[in-house]
């Protein structure tokens, strides 16, 4: 329910809608968008990074909340582990329960190969599930992989790795097959035709969605598909260290159970780390679309073997959290509300951007109009925001769109007293998605020989941005890739000695380069949120 004072601000957005109805606003030029990227975009904040002093990345820029991560002791460091008691030992060790792990769990089993999937939460909490608005593919006929492929590129500043965005937009059409052979329910017409529309930075159509829970239909059918093809499942038990062999190769993880609190020894001929995002690191102070469990797991795991990292210091703020109300804030208002129409208004229901810039463009835009310019709208407990004029879409697409196409986006504010078909929504940016992580080839390959990655602790595909409903697609694309590859490897993979060697080489480093450790234990699990918990670490 909005306040007064609010209700007030409100009646400008109404009083300038009509003349705003059907005119599009200007778009920026490159040079526009360059400046209001370094003024304004949280990764041009110096305060927000360091350089790392240990690890095969030392010397980069990486956010602060991470580096202290990555340069931490390892949580087994002091724990008596007998490496030869195996409880678990098979070829393929997916570690990881979203999307990507249940990808490269499922291609992995088709192979053949005996594959176990463990996972920190629930099979399914993960980032896959959160995601909303869709997944792109070039399936149309006024598209084309190599028109995708330059959206890609552009969206990502060009730094994205070519081979990967080839790899990525290629397979993107038989992925939508695949998924809908499975049984995912995506969007039709009447007559059985796709319905597709624009993401920020797409010059075609082609984002595929499941009404705005397109991630939980794509994770129900994958968990479905997983569990009958009766793959073994090990919920709330993460692996917390990588087991190399004498070597050097990946050989297997220490898990633990977070149940009994005991810890595992699984033996693997490969592993596949599928452990998703950081976003409850909460970078520089930002609140997260993350879900509970996005701790960079994955990253300081492979990070400690000796997996190289990349774009670590780019993170993606989406332009649309929720601001108000306070109870959901910083949570996902997705995209596809802007896909469908609704604009970006300031104060004085003016429109201040053009509604489908790439996402780092169109959030830093935001917080420009909020800091520099002054003209968010501040809610009762101090946060500023600006307005979305989602309205818009109906007025556009006819009445009913909003309560068809946005049905989990028209519930979330109701739940608050706020009818988004006649009020608009009030966002700012939100710490949405790690652009970079471990390096990956188009097979999902890390520098570690046996160890593969996929997904979003995965890190080149999307260079310096990645665009809305890109990931659904890396996870997928990613995943089965490396399924594929990890189990026909199996073959070839002779193990030695399983060793935790490296993590030691790892802690002496440390010591070495007389970085100050105390009280930091990595991976983190779960977020750190309590004061007591804070005072503990
Ligand atoms: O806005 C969204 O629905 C998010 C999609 C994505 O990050 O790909």
């Amino acid at each position: 329910m909005y306040t007064s004072r609010m209700k007030e601000l409100i009646r400008k957005v109404e009083e300038t809608r009509p003349v705003r109805l059907g005119v599009d606003f200007p778009r920026m030029t490159p040079e526009e968008r360059q400046d209001v990227l370094e003024k304004f975009h949280p990764d041009f904040i110096e305060a927000g990074f360091r350089q790392l002093q240990a690890g095969v990345n030392k010397g980069d820029r990486v956010s602060r909340e991470l580096a202290d991560l990555l340069e931490a002791r390892s949580m087994i460091g002091h724990v008596e582990l007998d490496l030869q008691e195996i409880v678990h030992d098979v070829d393929v060790l997916v570690v990881g329960g979203g999307g990507a792990g249940a990808a490269a769990a499922l291609t992995a089993k088709k192979q053949g190969a005996d594959t176990l999937l463990v996972t920190k939460l629930r099979f399914g909490d993960a980032n896959t599930m959160m995601a909303q608005g869709g997944i792109q593919a070039a399936d149309k006929a006024n598209d084309s992989p190599a028109i995708h492929y330059l959206d890609v590129m552009g969206g990502g500043h060009f730094t994205n790795l070519p081979q990967l965005v080839y790899t990525l937009v290629k397979d993107a059409p038989m992925i939508i097959k695949w998924l809908e052979d499975m049984g995912t329910m995506f969007d039709k017409e009447e007559d059985g035709t796709m319905i597709t529309i624009h993401g920020g930075g797409t010059s075609r159509k082609r984002m595929h969605a499941a009404r705005d829970y397109t991630g939980a239909e794509i994770m129900r059918t994958l968990r479905d598909e997983t569990r009958n093809q009766g793959i073994n499942v090990l919920e709330f038990c993460p692996a917390v260290e990588l087991l190399l062999d004498e070597e050097g190769k990946a050989a297997g993880a220490v898990l633990y159970n977070l149940e009994t609190e005991q810890y595992l020894i699984a033996r693997a001929k490969t592993i596949i780390l599928t452990t998703g995002g950081s976003g409850r690191l909460h970078f520089q102070g930002f609140p997260t679309t993350n879900h509970y469990g996005a701790t960079a797991d994955g990253l300081v795991m492979g990070y400690r073997a000796g997996a190289k990292l990349a774009f670590m210091d780019t993170i993606q703020y989406h332009p649309t959290g929720a601001a108000y109300p306070p109870q959901i804030l910083g949570l996902l208002v997705t995209e596809k509300v802007r896909g469908l129409g609704a604009t970006p208004l300031n104060i004085n229901g003016e429109q201040f951007i053009y509604h489908l810039e790439t996402r780092d463009v169109e959030s830093a835009a935001i917080i420009r109009e909020c800091s520099e310019r002054k003209l968010g709208i501040t809610t009762p407990t101090g946060m500023v925001g600006v307005w979305l004029d989602c309205p818009l879409i109906d007025l556009i697409h006819g009445e009913g769109t909003i309560e068809r196409q946005l049905p989990a986006m028209l519930r979330q504010f109701a739940r608050f007293g706020v009818d988004i078909r006649k009020e608009p929504m009030l966002i700012y940016p939100t710490l949405h998605y790690q652009n970079g992580g471990l390096l990956l080839d188009e097979w999902g390959r890390t520098n570690i020989e046996n160890l593969y990655v996929a997904g979003e602790n995965s890190g080149g595909v999307h260079g310096r941005n990645r665009l809305m409903g890109n990931s659904l697609l890396d996870i997928l694309v990613f995943g089965c890739r490396a399924g594929l590859h990890a189990a026909q490897k199996c073959e070839e993979v002779k193990l030695s000695k399983l060793t935790l060697d490296h993590v030691h080489r790892y802690h002496q480093q440390l010591q070495e380069s007389g970085i100050d450790t105390a009280g930091r234990v990595s991976p983190l699990l779960l977020p750190r949120y309590s004061h007591r918990e804070a005072l503990e670490i």
